[in-house]
C-alpha cells in the first residue's frame, strides 16, 4: 500500500516537481490547488513524466470545509507538503491583508485539520528571506531572523512560529520547515518548468524571456553594491535538487527519523553567484546572447545572500549535485517548449 501524502500547491512551480518527484519515490499524492497561479493541465504533464496521474482537487486552503472533505476523501494521508501560499514580495507591500489571510489561515487550517485526521507530519515551504541580510555569510539555520523586509516575507517568519507554538502546546504533529534559497530551472523533460503570471519578477523567466525575444532586455538591477562585480549575489538551487529534498525530508518524518518534532534545514547550495556571473553562465551554456542593461537599484534587495547547506547535508543526506549551467540549460530549454507549444 503507498503512503498518500497531500501535497498543497502542487500544480505550481516548485510543487509539480516535488509531486514527479514523490511519485518516482513511490508516494500516492493527491494534489490540492486554487489554480490562482497556475493551470490544471500541470497534471498531465506531471503523469506525462511520472507516468503515473496523481489525484487533483481544486480547493482553496482557505477553505476549512473543503479541506476536511479532501482529508475525508482520502482517509490514510500520512503527511502533507505545503506550497500552496501566495509569493510575489512586490505584490505583498500592496496587498498586505491579502498576503496575511492566504499564507496564514491557509497554514493554520492544515494544523488544525491534521491531528483530526492523524496527519503524522507537516513540510512547510520557508524562505531564506527570514534571514533578510545575514551578518555573516555562508548563513546557518542559527543565524538571527531579521526584521522582514515585506508582507510576505513576514508571512513565512510568522508561519514558522506558528508550527512551532502549535507543535509546543502539545499538537502531535511533526514539522521540517524548509528554508530554500532561490529555486531556478526546470525539469529535464521541459513539460514542467516555472510560469508566472505576466510579467515575471523573478531574474530567471525574465532573463529567459529576454533571451527569447518577448521582452527587450533584461535590467540588471544595480551594479554598484559591495560585490566583485557590483551586482547581487544570491545562491541559485535547481528546482529539482530542492523537490529530492522534500522527498527526503518526508522519509524522516514517516520513518520517525527526526532529532527534534520541529526542524529546520536551509535547502541551498553553499555556491553564490552574482546577477553578471549568472547572465555569463547563461549565455556560454546555451549559446544564446543575452540583451541586458544595468539600471537603478530594486527596492528592498538584499546584497548577498547564500546558504552553509551542511546541515541538510550531514542530517538529511541531501545535497544540492546539479551545475549552475545545467541548470540554466534546463530554464532556456522550458522556455523554447513555452514557445514551442504556442502558450508564450
Ligand atoms: P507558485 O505560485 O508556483 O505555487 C504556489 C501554488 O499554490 C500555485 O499553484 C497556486 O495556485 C497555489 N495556491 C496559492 N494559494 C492557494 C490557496 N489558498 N489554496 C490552494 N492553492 C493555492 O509558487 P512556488 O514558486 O512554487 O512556491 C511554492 C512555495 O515555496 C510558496 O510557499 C513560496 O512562498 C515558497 N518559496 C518559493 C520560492 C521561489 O523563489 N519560488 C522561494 C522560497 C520559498
Ligand atoms: C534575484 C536577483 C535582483 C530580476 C525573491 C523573493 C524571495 C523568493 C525568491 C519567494 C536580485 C536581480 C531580478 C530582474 C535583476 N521568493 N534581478 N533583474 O529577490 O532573491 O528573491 O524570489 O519566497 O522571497 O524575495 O529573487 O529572482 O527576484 O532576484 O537584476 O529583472 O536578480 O536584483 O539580485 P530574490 P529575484
Amino acid at each position: 500500500m503507498k503512503k498518500r501524502i497531500l501535497v498543497t500547491g502542487g500544480t505550481g512551480y516548485i510543487g509539480s516537481h516535488t509531486v514527479v518527484e514523490l511519485q518516482n519515490s513511490g508516494y500516492e499524492v493527491i494534489i490540492v490547488d486554487n489554480l490562482s497561479n497556475s493551470r490544471a493541465d500541470v497534471v498531465d504533464s506531471i503523469e506525462q513524466i511520472s507516468g503515473t496521474r496523481p489525484a487533483f482537487e481544486h480547493v482553496d486552503c482557505l477553505d476549512y470545509a473543503g479541506m476536511d472533505a479532501v482529508f475525508a476523501k482520502y482517509p490514510g494521508i500520512q503527511g502533507v507538503i505545503h506550497f500552496a501560499a501566495s509569493k510575489a514580495v512586490g505584490e505583498s507591500v500592496e496587498k498586505p491583508l491579502l498576503y496575511y489571510r492566504n499564507n496564514l489561515v491557509s497554514l493554520i487550517n492544515l494544523l488544525e485539520l491534521m491531528p483530526k485526521h492523524d496527519v503524522k507530519g507537516i513540510i512547510f515551504s520557508s524562505s531564506c528571506t527570514v534571514y533578510g541580510q545575514p551578518d555573516v555569510l555562508p548563513v546557518t539555520e542559527q543565524a538571527p531572523i531579521k526584521a522582514a523586509e515585506s508582507p510576505y516575507g513576514n508571512t513565512k517568519q510568522i508561519n514558522e512560529e506558528i508550527i512551532r507554538d502549535t507543535i509546543k502546546s502539545g499538537s502531535p504533529i511533526s514539522a521540517i520547515m524548509l528554508r530554500y534559497f532561490n529555486p531556478i530551472g526546470a525539469h529535464p523533460s521541459a513539460l514542467i518548468g516555472e510560469l508566472p503570471n505576466g510579467v515575471p519578477q523573478n531574474l530567471i523567466p525574465y532573463l529567459t524571456q529576454t533571451a527569447m525575444g518577448i521582452r527587450e532586455k533584461l535590467s540588471v538591477f544595480g551594479d554598484d553594491y559591495d560585490t566583485p562585480d557590483g551586482s547581487c549575489i544570491r545562491d541559485y538551487i535547481y528546482v529539482v535538487d530542492l523537490a529530492k529534498a522534500h522527498v527526503i525530508a518526508m522519509n524522516r518524518i514517516l520513518e520517525g527519523k527526526q532529532k527534534q518534532q520541529a526542524e529546520v534545514f536551509n535547502v541551498g547550495t553553499g555556491r553564490g553567484l552574482s546577477v553578471l556571473e549568472l547572465i555569463k553562465t547563461f549565455e556560454s551554456a546555451t549559446g544564446v546572447k543575452l540583451n541586458y542593461q544595468i539600471a537603478p537599484r530594486r527596492a528592498g534587495d538584499i546584497v548577498k545572500v547564500w546558504a552553509d547547506p551542511a546541515y541538510a547535508n550531514n542530517e538529511l543526506g541531501w545535497k544540492a549535485e546539479t551545475s549552475v549551467e545545467d541548470t540554466l540549460r534546463t530554464a532556456w530549454q522550458w522556455q523554447v517548449h513555452l514557445r514551442e507549444k504556442g502558450i508564450m
